[in-house]
């Protein structure tokens, strides 16, 4: 049984990723399969915290003990993560969000024109809901932790970004075969904002989880 260090306290996870719909039937999407983020969500509830689970498009079972909220775009993430974060002890956004959607929602399906060339997808930027919460914290000393996904200069890339956003924490991961999307294994770097470095070796998804509490829990008053 683990230590209830989050006894009393309120935490929020986002966890897979958004779908920015096109027409009726297609979207732009990505491949996260939101095990990383439900890992957050069920070893929080293990260590005593009351979480707000925020699932955008996961196909996994819910998981026990965890207020689960269902959202498909980063716009609907948006809004559940600002009304779940008003009185969050901390805030850990595992979710893979769209930088872009299409531009124009056609209500009915788009056809397909024989003799034309293609059309082109017109795109409008989605706001950076990891930067917007890190800028105006809904209550002091509340902790945002971000996730990057990195393919090269892995450590490089994630202090920019860490500095970019103002977050807290940043777990980075490095993307490749075997690790990170649809795995149930990763290996991450932990950066922190006080230039600390906290490698996670390849492990199970919990096993970063429970490292990512372990860095949230020190950072709590
Ligand atoms: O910039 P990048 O997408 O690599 O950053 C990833 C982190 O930022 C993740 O924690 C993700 O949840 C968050 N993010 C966000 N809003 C966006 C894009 C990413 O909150 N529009």
């Amino acid at each position: 049984v683990p230590e209830p260090d989050l006894a009393g306290r309120h935490v929020v996870v986002t966890a897979g990723g958004t779908r920015e719909p096109l027409d009726p039937v297609r979207f732009l999407g990505n491949r996260s399969s939101g095990k990383q983020g439900y890992a957050l969500a069920r070893t929080a509830a293990a260590r005593g915290a009351r979480v707000t689970l925020i699932s955008a498009n996961a196909a996994l079972p819910d998981p026990a003990g965890v207020d689960l909220v269902t959202v498909g775009t980063a716009e609907e993430l948006r809004a559940a993560v600002l009304k779940a974060a008003g009185d969050a002890d901390a805030v850990v956004m595992a979710a893979a969000v769209a930088d872009f959607r299409p531009a124009v929602y056609a209500t009915g399906k788009i056809k397909k024109q024989d003799d034309q060339e293609p059309a082109p997808i017109a795109l409008v930027r989605n706001p950076d809901i990891l930067a917007e919460i890190s800028a105006r914290r809904a209550r002091p000393g509340q902790i945002v932790v971000g996730f990057a996904a990195e393919t090269d200069d892995v450590l490089a890339h994630g202090r920019a970004k860490l500095r970019r956003k103002g977050c807290d924490l940043l777990v980075v991961n490095e993307v490749g075969e075997r690790k990170t999307f649809g795995a149930e294994e990763n290996e991450a770097v932990v950066l922190g904002a006080d230039g600390s470095e906290t490698p996670v070796p390849y492990g199970p998804k919990e096993a970063l989880a429970e490292t990512v509490w372990d860095l949230v829990a020190a950072r709590l008053d």
